[in-house]
């Protein structure tokens, strides 16, 4: 059975993060083929305008006022996978990276968005120690009683933004959940780019843009015990959405923290707190975004 965890002494701080899709124009025509050719098409028409990479710092600079001991990045870290995009994350968070302890970062569907990114394991080869050298699902223990199991369903297709686990990736999730009771855990962050379920408002999003099989992945935390948040992004909208078939789950949505609407960011992230018995979730953000925020159940 498992015992109980005292309470910290000071309680310990996730910050979330997801969907910054630094993009790049690459000036070697041979990377402008394939899927990657509707990608930077798509791009330079719209992306670029909307995805402000010179907030960055500004982002840096209150994840730094956040003071967490750990950072959660859900994926679309990149536009179309490029190596050069990848670097430009990694220097601008290169405070955070190096550390396993420090960071988890798992791929969202544009860190797999062609054949030879994953063929030649490209997020892998970046950030290695941040995504359990690649073989998802993997599991951390961030503090006495808290949990975190990175996982990836993100496949490249050439005309989809769908994606599917793989059954041998829902099979060892099964066996983590099932030992997450003995291992003591009291709460767990579950890290995966899709989400299975959205608010009514947002359920649209997700039409060709969702999980082949959502309700597979879901029902492995229909009966699980333990309160978990699925930290996850996708969808470029922040929201907290409790599970309508997964009593002990919640979804936690921070929206694209640099993406311009209405000419403005948000510079949204989620900033959990687990004190050893309970875990806060609150989403901060520049003030006129606060609006923007969806609860759902
Ligand atoms: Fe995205
Ligand atoms: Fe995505």
């Amino acid at each position: 059975m498992p015992s109980s965890t005292p309470p910290l002494e000071t309680s310990y701080r996730v910050v979330h993060i997801s969907d910054l899709h630094i993009w790049r124009i690459p000036a070697n025509p041979l990377l402008w083929r394939g899927k990657r050719l509707l990608g930077l098409s798509n791009l330079v028409l719209r992306r670029g305008r909307r995805f402000r990479r010179e907030a960055l710092p500004e982002l840096l600079a209150e994840i730094e006022r956040d003071s967490a001991d750990h950072l959660v990045v859900s994926g679309d870290l990149t536009t179309t996978s490029l190596d050069l995009e990848f670097e430009d994350f990694g220097k601008a968070f290169d405070g955070w990276l190096g550390d396993p302890s420090r960071a988890t970062l798992v791929p969202g569907n544009h860190d797999r968005y062609t054949r030879p990114a994953v063929r030649e394991r490209v997020f892998e080869r970046h950030f290695s120690p941040h995504c359990g050298e690649g073989d998802f699902p993997f599991r951390k223990e961030l503090a006495p009683g808290l949990a975190l199991i990175g996982f990836d369903p993100c496949r490249p297709n050439p005309f989809s933004a769908r994606g599917e686990a793989p059954g041998e990736a829902l099979a060892s999730l099964t066996r983590l959940l099932g030992e997450e009771r003995s291992r003591g855990t009291q709460a767990l962050l579950f890290v995966c780019h899709y989400p299975a379920e959205a608010p009514a408002k947002h359920r649209r999003h997700l039409k060709g843009h969702d999980l082949v099989n959502g309700e597979e992945l879901l029902a492995l935390f229909q009966g699980f015990p333990i309160p978990t948040w699925w930290l996850h992004g996708h969808i470029h909208h922040p929201w907290s959405h409790r599970s309508r078939l997964a009593p002990n789950l919640t979804y936690l949505n921070p929206g694209s923290p640099i993406l311009r609407r209405e000419g403005k960011i948000s510079l949204g992230r989620w900033v959990l707190d687990w004190d050893g018995r309970e875990l806060r979730a609150e989403w901060r953000s520049l003030p006129h975004s606060a609006s923007e925020l969806e609860s759902e159940g």
